[in-house]
């Protein structure tokens, strides 16, 4: 009696931990319960990207900024209620677009599967769509995400990386999401589109520290250049123009490795890129992808993949959100 029992006990035990765990995503993951979910984000990133190449790099930060910060459970697209503050609407998420792009994938999806496909996986195929729209580099998507119900400003702050940060502090930074060095360092070359607002980088071209007043890490044309950009902005405004610059002076849509040989030039828009070359420990990894676009690529496309895999919800757990920006009722 006893001994059977005991059996099944083992056997439902080890079955339901090993689910719980390794229940992971799957590539067509909607094949049967929604077989053209990633067919209509690819025509609504498409159309979007027709009118405007700027929608890329916003789904490429939206992904990786929904993923650093409880996972990807499209915790990024929840609003902010009474008593919360949600990740969208703190400091960590300034300048994070895309939003419509998703909402509107998201209709027409509902429209013909309901319930069925969630916001995370929705963000991870549009950027993958802005991937392979702006740098030609292909990759297929596992799916299976599903939503979670918390999106908290401060956890943005604790979790993704400041554009003023060290080698050492990136590397701790993504290794907390099981990332590695070499991962961090590919990862980063999405700054080869897009940009950024002086804000973020405007410290580096006035008075950087009590030795030098601009970096002595950064190109002094190119200083000059951000400099006409990005008026100097006194510390009392609260507000001033704050332009965005593009992080990729030579291809500003390509994603490509020109970022890669900017910072060989000494032309890293941000703190966080150009330390990637100032530091010994990156500094090969640069030069390699600069050597060679094919190989980043590929490497690029496997970091996005193992990126859209940080700390998922999966299975039973979290849930479809009917609309991304509010939780279920
Ligand atoms: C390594 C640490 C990183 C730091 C410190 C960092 C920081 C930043 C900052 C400060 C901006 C400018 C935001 C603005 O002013 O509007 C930005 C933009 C951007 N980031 Fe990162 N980032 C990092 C890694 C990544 C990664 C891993 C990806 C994606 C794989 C990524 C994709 C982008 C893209 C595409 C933009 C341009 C967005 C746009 O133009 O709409 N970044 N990042
Ligand atoms: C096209 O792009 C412009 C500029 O980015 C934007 O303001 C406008 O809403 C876009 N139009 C459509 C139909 O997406
Ligand atoms: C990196 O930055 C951290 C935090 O600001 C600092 O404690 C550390 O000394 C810096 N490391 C290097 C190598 O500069």
């Amino acid at each position: 009696m006893a001994y059977p029992f005991t059996c099944l006990t083992i056997f439902l035990a080890t079955f339901l931990s090993y689910s719980a765990k390794v229940a992971s995503l799957q590539v067509g993951f909607y094949r049967k319960t929604c077989p053209s979910a990633e067919a209509i984000v690819e025509s609504v990133v498409s159309q979007a990207y027709a009118n405007d190449s700027g929608i890329a790099p916003a789904l490429i930060r939206l992904h990786f900024h929904d993923c650093f910060v409880r996972g990807c459970d499209a915790s990024v697209l929840l609003n902010s209620v009474p008593g919360n503050v949600a990740e969208k609407d703190g400091p960590a998420n300034f300048g994070v677009q895309g939003f419509e792009l998703i909402d509107e994938a998201k209709a027409k999806i509902e429209a013909q599967c309901p319930n069925t496909v969630s916001c995370a996986d929705i963000i991870a195929f549009a950027a993958r769509d802005g991937v392979s729209r702006a740098g030609g580099i292909h990759y297929a998507v596992p799916s299976g995400r599903r939503d979670g119900t918390i999106s908290r400003a401060s956890e943005a702050a604790e979790n993704l990386p400041m554009a003023t940060s060290n080698v050492t502090v990136l590397t701790e930074n993504f290794a907390r999401k099981r990332l590695s060095l070499e991962e961090m360092v590919t990862l980063s070359g999405a700054h080869s589109i897009g940009g950024s607002h002086c804000s973020n980088f405007v410290h580096r071209l006035y008075s950087f520290n009590s030795k030098y007043s601009q970096d002595p890490s950064l190109d002094p044309a190119y200083a000059n250049y951000l400099r006409s950009q990005c008026p100097r902005i006194s510390p009392s405004a609260s507000t001033g123009p704050n332009q965005v610059v593009s992080f990729d002076p030579t291809t500003p849509d390509r994603l490509d490795n020109h970022y890669y040989k900017n910072l060989e030039k000494h032309k890293g828009l941000l703190f966080s890129d150009q330390v990637l070359w100032t530091t010994p420990s990156t500094r090969k990894m640069v030069k390699n992808n600069a050597d060679h676009e094919n190989l980043w690529a590929r490497k690029f496309a496997a970091a996005m993949v193992r990126m859209g895999s940080i700390e998922l919800l999966t299975g039973t757990r979290g849930e479809i959100r009917k609309n991304c920006h509010f939780v279920n009722f």
